[in-house]
């Protein structure tokens, strides 16, 4: 099958999104794409809530997937798959996009692709870019923060993680205690802007570690401890916002200048590709973007909207999986995963952290 066109939805977090991707030869082409943040709803919480993302999913999806296929002009006998994100995330969500999609395919007799998000992003960069494999991919987002070896589809070795928080974590719990509002990252970088990055000592754990591993826990207890010993005005909070977003761009680029120094012994190509919501920080993308060329190496970034979650990446990754006939038998009866790490065995044998009865996390 050289030419597919997918329907995919994505659900697994606070945006639901739905969008029709065409895969020719290798090309994707976006037909159209649709997503509706619940950013208003989670906010006067400061942060996700599961039990209300899930309502407002269920309240929204089929409008949602309705209006991408229209906007696509296409019926949806004319789709060759429906995809929807199965996991990992928050689990109410991740069943209502996976039961729409799931029920769309059924009615039509397409096949369902059950999609892993952080598969989605993994791809993403190939939306818009010819961004072959193999390459060394750095996932920073709200959950996760990993270097992964990607050769090819279904091909992934993590060769380093956070050992705590992500990174897009971090940004959030700032947000969070300067009172910034929700989403963190957006907000923390808007801060920085006016911010002297020199003002604060911030730590910049593991850096002395000879692995690709990353640790931000330690980063949200100093900048608290700084918070609660001085009254902050609003320069010192754009001051303690750069200093903060610079030690976060500084331990990134610190490791992906040691993954790309292996980079013979990682096999990864010449491609250093970020993806991901912290992908879209302007700072951390000139940081990496110059530790890649240092390397010879280029930066690939997928565009802003594509570093967040959107359905678009989650109809390529299905797109992708249909054409190598990769689908589950029985994908109908696909359950739900709350955790689905990219690299299994190595989460299996070595969760980072997040591990225990749930099954690892990373
Ligand atoms: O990929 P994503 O949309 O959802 C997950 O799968 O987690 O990432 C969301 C995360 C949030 O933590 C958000 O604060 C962060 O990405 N983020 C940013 C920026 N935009 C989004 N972090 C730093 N700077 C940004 N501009
Ligand atoms: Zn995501």
């Amino acid at each position: 099958m050289a030419d597919v066109t997918i329907l995919g939805i994505e659900t697994s977090c606070d945006e639901t999104a739905a969008a029709v991707v065409r895969l020719k030869n290798g090309k994707a082409t976006i037909l159209s794409e649709t997503v509706r943040s619940q950013v208003e709803a989670h906010a006067p919480y400061g942060g996700v809530v599961p039990e209300i993302a899930a309502r407002a999913h269920a309240d929204i999806a089929d409008r949602v997937v309705e209006a991408a296929l229209s906007d696509s002009g296409l019926t949806l006998d004319e789709i060759d798959g429906v995809a929807a994100t199965s996991g990992p995330g928050l689990i109410g969500g991740v069943m209502v996009g996976m039961m729409t999609g799931k029920a769309m395919a059924l009615a039509a007799d397409k096949p369902f692709i059950p999609v892993n998000h952080l598969e989605g992003h993994a791809l993403s960069p190939r939306l818009a870019t010819d961004c072959a494999f193999p390459y060394l991919l750095l996932l920073v987002s709200g959950g996760h923060c990993q270097f992964i070896r990607v050769r090819g589809l279904g091909d992934y070795t993590r060769l380093g993680t956070t050992i705590d928080d992500a990174a897009g974590e971090a940004f959030d719990k700032l947000a969070k205690l300067l009172a910034l509002g929700f989403p963190g990252g957006p907000a923390v970088e808007e801060a920085a802007k006016t911010g002297d990055p020199a003002r604060f000592k911030l730590p910049r754990p593991l850096l002395d570690r000879p692995n690709l591993d990353m640790s931000f826990a330690g980063l949200k207890t100093a900048a608290a401890r700084i918070i609660e010993a001085e009254t902050l005005d609003q320069q010192g909070k754009a001051d303690l916002c750069a200093s903060y977003q610079a030690a976060i761009a500084d331990c990134l680029s610190a490791k992906a200048d040691r993954a790309l120094a292996g980079y013979d012994a990682v096999g990864a190509g010449k491609r250093l590709v970020v993806a991901g919501g912290v992908a879209a920080n302007s700072a951390i993308r000139a940081a990496l973007d110059g530790v890649a060329q240092a390397h010879g190496a280029v930066l690939i970034a997928p565009p802003l909207r594509h570093c967040t979650d959107n359905a678009a990446m989650i109809a390529l990754a299905g797109a992708e999986r249909l054409v190598a006939g990769d689908v589950p038998d029985e994908a109908l009866g696909f359950a739900a995963r709350p955790r689905w790490p990219l690299d299994e065995a190595r989460a299996l044998a070595d969760p980072a952290y997040g591990g225990g009865k749930r099954g690892a996390k990373a």
